[in-house]
């Protein structure tokens, strides 16, 4: 059935190469300015993340007039002021950045103030508050994850309050994300197998989601699947190209699918779970991705169904609800053999998450915003609660 309206909006050209970190010259020629601000974190700086690029843009001409390594694991409030009054100082007429959602989101959030001055929660708070573009802003992502280097949403933490504040603008969008693959293969396998199951929750909630249009589908379909073919051998063989590649394609894809179709409740405990007890968010995904398939499944079943053939399940002669059935049995394997190799948990037993405690994350999720795109609706908090205990 065709959605009644959807819009489908990325003007990020995306470009894939190994080794193009370091070799932009023919993108950055076409961008055409000649001085950019580096932002990183020091995690990227120490593995000489930040020089190699760096040396590649002086080698293209480019003239880096300022570097901030401070990003913490968190994107925070004090960061973006600090960093923004340091770009604005050195003449910048870009931004690039390098490393993982925290930093991308950072340099989203910094070029607002760049760009359009003032002050970011005053100023910038709700959505779509922008009103010109920004200066570019090129993103070269060091885990495959995230997705933010095609999403127009800025995630910052106000450590003050203790609230995660959300920046949704179309100006956000940077206007170049560069995979390259030899950019993860220093990611650590925890971190590997943690952000690709954040990245395979954007695909299969985009998926299902009650925005999704037959455009999104065909980016978390071919997310979906690059992840269950490379996932593992990512996480278990760091240097494998050919699989981070893949992995880095996949996030890709999942972030564009997303960004129009937005998450749902697995989303909404998972953003509990990081907020209450500091779940690492693609932890948290990963726990609750079945269950919250499971909780869903009444409402999703047909179109799960229909992913049988892309994670290379058979279904002939299964009804739907079998074929979906196998479908959440796939992402279980997954899950479980990650576990396995002692990379993911996958209980939440297993995260320091008390038992007496699951009604917080029920509820934190009934009232998170990504709840409000999930396919069944939720009216209290109790209905969530048994698919919680489950994933305890
Ligand atoms: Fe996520």
């Amino acid at each position: 059935m065709l959605p009644e309206f959807f819009e489908f909006y990325n003007p990020t050209k995306v470009v894939y190469q190994v080794g193009i970190a370091t070799n932009l010259k023919p993108e950055l020629d076409i961008i055409g300015i000649k001085k950019y601000f580096i932002i990183s974190d020091q995690i990227i700086s120490d593995l000489g993340l930040v020089d190699k690029v760096a040396d590649g843009l002086a080698d293209s001409g480019i003239e880096v007039v300022g570097r901030f390594l401070d990003v913490a694991q968190d994107a925070r409030l004090k960061d973006v002021k600090r960093c923004s009054d340091l770009v604005t100082a050195s003449g910048a007429e870009g931004i690039v950045s390098i490393g993982g959602g925290s930093v991308i989101d950072t340099a989203k959030a910094v070029n607002i103030l760049f760009s359009a001055g003032g002050d970011l929660v005053e100023d910038y708070s709700g959505a779509h508050t922008l009103t010109q573009p920004l200066h570019p802003h090129i993103v070269i992502p060091t885990t495959a994850g995230t997705g933010s280097e095609v999403t127009m949403v800025a995630v910052i933490y106000d450590e003050e309050n203790k609230e995660k504040l959300v920046f949704p603008d179309k100006f956000l969008l940077p206007t170049l994300a560069v995979l390259d693959p030899e950019m993860t293969i220093s990611l650590p396998p925890k971190m590997t197998a943690a952000t690709g199951m954040d990245a395979l929750t954007h695909a299969i909630e985009a998926y299902v989601g009650i925005q999704a249009s037959p455009v999104s589908d065909v980016f978390a379909i071919g997310a979906i699947e690059l992840i269950m073919k490379n996932l593992v051998t990512a996480a278990e063989k760091g240097d494998d190209i050919e699989a981070r590649g893949a992995m880095l394609i996949a996030a890709t894809m999942a972030g564009i699918s997303f960004t129009h179709s937005m998450c749902g409740v697995i989303h909404g405990m998972a953003h509990t779970a990081g907020a209450h007890y500091r779940v690492p968010h693609g932890v948290a995904n990963a726990i609750f991705l079945p269950h919250g398939m499971e909780f869903n499944f009444d409402f999703i079943y047909e179109k799960l169904a229909k992913l049988a053939p892309v994670m290379d399940i058979s279904a002939d002669g299964l009804s739907e609800e079998e074929a979906a059935r196998n479908v959440i049995a796939a992402v279980r394997r997954l899950t479980g053999r990650l576990n396995e190799l002692g990379v993911l948990p996958i209980r939440l037993r297993d995260v320091g998450i008390p038992e007496e405690d699951l009604a917080v994350i029920a509820e934190g999720a009934l009232n998170d915003g990504s709840s409000f795109y999930n396919p069944r609706p939720m009216e209290d908090e109790e209905e969530l609660l048994p698919f919680i205990k489950n994933a305890y």
